[in-house]
């Protein structure tokens, strides 16, 4: 899952990236009707302000001595005006000035209604026939101010709602997901010989049609192989009594033909239908080793199964095994007659093909890991890879089927074990190690 694009961090990112923009967005919309309102807010203020002033600067006007020249408001105290403005006549002269105003800030001349300057907006209005003018004047400044401080207060639940959305999505799609994470787990710790289906309870309905068609596609799998699998067993089975007969047959033959020649043939064909018969009984074993049914209900110690098998071969090539099996029980859920099956053809293998003055080594360490290993020729590393396939072989010197390393690698694999060949063996600077732990836990 490192490479690929994880459903969960792509959606992740993309809606939390998408929710962002959208807030943004929002921000930017509401940052510009918050703007206006702020303006329509301001200049009615502006207006109601010079509208107020406007009746106590006449008056005040008129009562003054038109001498003193133009007044300045009394201020209470010193300070610092938002609002500013100016009462002049129409050909610009002041005639009262608030206590802060600037007049560079005003037009030359006064005007009526709402203006702006480069750092003011102004309101104007007259009085007395359009003889006295008052402008207010206020910061630009002041508004902007106003606007950046609302947006800005709007764009702070964003620091919250980044990270929020980051782990809502993330968890929400992780919740969406958990009966797909079971699926997959379903799939990943079932062994690779289980194809029985995958039991699916509510996957969202996206995943629903893959579990259908991976169980449709398991159970087309699982009717081929079983159709393969019942089909060797049944050759296998219906050439035994033909193959024994004839067996029988040539046998008395053989017995009855005193000449040379043609009694040397009869043997030859004696020798030859052993073979066949040979290959129909490990194709018998290949189909059971496939068909399943390795693993028993309960252990088993397969310390006096192992001892057993020894023995046997031990009076057909005495002294030609070495056997260091463990003391105390090895078991196992490994079926024994599986185990068995396993175990000979190893063993045939390593006397068959091992050198003959050399002795077959087998141990079974009470973890039960069980080694067979025999000297003789090495086998070239090209060959190695393909030696467990069905009917491949490396050595031609002795008769065989190429079926032996197929039916234990087919045991290995039912039971989820690992099997590993070695050639050189571990160890020598020749011949074959087969290697494998054949303790199964319950
Ligand atoms: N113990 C061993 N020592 C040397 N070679 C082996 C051993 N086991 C298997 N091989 C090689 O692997 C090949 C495949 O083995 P197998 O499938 O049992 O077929 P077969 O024994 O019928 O030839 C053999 O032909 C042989 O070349
Ligand atoms: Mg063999």
């Amino acid at each position: 899952m490192k490479t690929e694009n994880s459903l969960q961090k792509t959606l992740s990112l993309w809606l939390t990236v998408g929710l962002t923009l959208l807030w943004l967005a929002g921000v930017l919309a509401s940052g510009l009707v918050a703007r206006h309102e702020i303006n329509e807010v301001f200049d009615s203020a502006l207006q109601e302000t010079a509208q107020r002033i406007l009746p106590l600067a006449v008056t005040e006007i008129l009562n003054r001595d038109a001498a003193a020249g133009p007044g300045r408001a009394p201020a209470t105290e010193d300070h610092e005006e938002y609002i500013t403005y100016l009462v002049r006549d129409n050909s610009g002269n002041i005639l009262l000035r608030s206590h802060d105003a600037d007049p560079s800030v005003f037009n030359t001349k006064p005007k009526i209604g709402f203006f702006e300057t480069p750092s003011h907006r102004i309101y104007g209005d007259s009085a007395v026939s359009d003889t006295l003018f008052i402008e207010v004047a206020e910061p630009l400044a002041h508004r902007r101010q106003a606007a950046i401080e609302t947006s800005l207060a709007l764009l702070l639940p964003l620091i919250l709602l980044v990270p929020v959305s980051l782990i809502c999505v993330w968890w929400a799609v992780r919740f969406s997901l958990r009966r797909v994470l079971v699926f997959r787990q379903s799939l990943e710790t079932r062994g690779n010989t289980d194809l029985s289906p995958i039991t699916v309870t509510r996957l969202p309905a996206e995943f629903g049609p893959i579990a259908t068609s991976i169980n449709q596609l398991l159970e087309r799998l699982r009717n081929a192989l079983e159709a393969e699998r019942s089909f060797t067993a049944n050759s296998a089975h219906e050439l035994r009594t033909p193959l024994a007969t004839a067996l029988a047959q040539v046998q008395r033959l053989k017995t009855e033909l005193a000449e040379e020649p043609t009694h040397q043939k009869a043997c030859e064909i004696e020798e030859s239908l052993q073979d066949l018969s040979r290959l129909s009984s490990k194709l018998l074993e290949l189909a059971k080793a496939e068909g399943g049914g390795i693993l028993a209900e309960k252990e088993s110690n397969l310390v006096p199964v192992l001892r057993t098998l020894v023995s046997d071969y031990d009076r057909l090539h005495p002294g030609r095994i070495q056997l260091e099996a463990a003391d105390m029980p090895v078991t196992s859920l490994l079926d024994p007659d599986a185990f068995a099956i396993l175990a000979r053809n190893l063993i045939e293998n390593a006397l068959k093909h091992g050198s003959e003055t050399d002795p077959v080594t087998i141990r079974l360490l009470q973890d039960g890991t069980l080694t067979i290993a025999n000297s003789g020729p090495a086998i070239p590393p090209e060959a190695m890879p393909q030696l467990q396939n069905r009917f491949v072989r490396a050595n031609n010197k002795v008769s065989g089927s190429g079926l032996g390393l197929a039916i234990v690698q087919a045991i290995a694999s039912s039971a989820n074990l690992k099997l590993s060949f070695y050639s050189p063996a571990r160890g020598r600077e020749d011949g074959f190690e087969a290697e494998l732990n054949v303790v199964i836990r319950p």
